[in-house]
């Protein structure tokens, strides 16, 4: 058994407060260290005293230095598209994200869509733009609704599905000429709107070796059945029942190792998650959307049910040795529910009281994660973000699952608490469709 290590775990989320836990589980594990007031993970790490900034990495990397830590693991997308991993990697230390040429993959659409042209990875049609006219233009010559995307990282949001061409021109118009989405709407890609059920393909990819973990299923808009804007995530269940073993097989031979294999020819070594957004349509497994980490909040039910040594599966993905690791799963489904404040995600209330969160985390099989949270000087519990908690329950089955994560959210309370009601309903119910 190598040394036990000291960890540096970044990000301030409820997919950070997953990956401390799975952290915190790992008999390797010497020190956690996390970057966030995130009162979930203070209670699992130690605050690093140090500014968290892109302009000042060298402060981070001392730290690092000082603190002997021996592997950093890179929560979200906007430390690894500005370069963390390049940066904090040294010879004696292991990042657990890609790099920042990856990590175009996600920070800029355009390049990944011609990426997955030149590669013949299927996904929908699309051009990119950086005038607005032009975009306009084309979305109106188009007779086939669109979905018009700021090309920049917009935590999640910088999508509109249109279902008419007025649409079109509006969404065009509000990404960028109204930057809603700030400087990601600098650049804009109008796209086909593919049709059916969506499904989230993760895997871990160490430079040469795929693992492609179970598949999750994310529900993005804000209300039930699939209404609403688009938002970070309200809630995730996994396995994906829909995610057939020869549509994974499909999926990992059509999309991942072509992905991987096109990074390479760029000259770009790929090692983190590969997080692959797909749209199962009758011609198969199409790609939505890449991501170069775990997925907020489906790392909560992937984390949930993962039964082994965390810090071994990062260290070996960062350093190219995952084919000597064993991976095993819980059997049983996991089920996210995310608790989110009123307003979400537009322009959520915060600093509200919440109650009930010891009583649901008691539950047999539950875990509360918290996303946007903090405390206050009587050591009470307040919203602090659009995404407050996320409430993730095992069950024997998937409908097990979900009654227990709606159960322990039925103990939660918090004025303007927001939530869906069908997360992984669809699933349940239409086995045939089942997605
Ligand atoms: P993305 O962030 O690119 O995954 O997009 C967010 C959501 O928008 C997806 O989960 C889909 O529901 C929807 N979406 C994105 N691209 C398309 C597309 N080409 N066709 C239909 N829906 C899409
Ligand atoms: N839940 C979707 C994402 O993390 O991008």
């Amino acid at each position: 058994m190598p040394e036990p290590l000291n960890v540096l775990l970044i990000g301030s989320g409820g997919r950070e407060h997953a990956l401390a836990r799975a952290l915190a589980r790992s008999p390797r594990l010497n020190k956690l260290w996390v970057t966030s007031d995130n009162p979930g993970l203070l209670q699992l790490g130690t605050r690093v005293d140090v500014p968290v900034d892109p302009r000042e990495l060298y402060r981070l990397e001392q730290f690092c230095d000082r603190h002997r830590i021996g592997l950093v693991v890179v929560g979200p997308e906007d430390p690894i598209a500005q370069g963390f991993a390049d940066k904090l990697a040294s010879e004696t230390r292991l990042v657990f994200a890609p790099s920042q040429a990856a990590a175009r993959l996600e920070a800029d659409k355009a390049w990944a869509k011609d990426l997955m042209r030149s590669a013949s990875i299927p996904t929908a049609d699309a051009r990119a733009f950086t005038s607005a006219e032009q975009a306009i233009a084309y979305a109106e010559s188009r007779e086939d609704p669109v979905v018009v995307k700021a090309a920049g990282l917009a935590k999640g949001k910088g999508v509109i599905v249109c279902d008419t061409k007025d649409e079109a021109v509006d969404a065009i118009k509000r990404v960028m000429v109204a930057r809603e989405f700030g400087d990601a709407g600098a650049k804009v890609i109008v796209e086909q709107r593919l049709k059916g059920p969506e499904v989230s393909v993760l895997a871990l990819v160490d430079g040469r070796n795929i693992l492609v973990l179970p598949a999750c299923q994310d529900h993005k808009r804000l209300g039930d059945g699939g209404t609403g804007p688009n938002t970070g995530g309200m809630g995730a269940y996994c396995p994906a029942p829909i995610a057939t073993d020869e549509i994974m097989d499909r999926v990992e031979r059509e999309i991942l190792v072509p992905t991987v294999d096109a990074l390479r020819r760029e000259g770009i070594t790929y090692r983190g998650v590969l997080y692959a957004g797909l749209m199962l349509t009758h011609a198969g497994p199409k790609v939505l959307e890449f991501n170069v980490r775990f997925g907020d909040p489906e790392a909560q039910p992937l984390l949930a049910r993962f039964q082994g040594d965390l810090i071994e599966l990062c260290a070996a993905t960062a350093s190219g040795g995952l084919h000597e690791v064993d991976v095993s799963w819980d059997p049983r489904p996991a089920c996210c529910v995310v608790l989110a404040s009123e307003g979400y995600p537009e322009s959520p209330r915060t600093g509200v009281v919440i109650e009930g969160l010891e009583e649901a985390s008691a539950m047999t099989d539950v875990v509360v994660d918290h996303a946007g949270t903090k405390r206050d000087k009587q050591g009470r519990f307040l919203t602090a973000g659009g995404r407050v908690l996320g409430v993730t329950a095992l069950g024997k089955t998937l409908s097990e699952a979900r009654d227990r994560a709606y159960e322990a959210c039925s103990r939660i309370r918090f004025d303007g608490m927001t939530y869906r009601r069908d997360i992984a309903r669809e699933a349940i119910e239409t086995p045939t469709l089942r997605a």
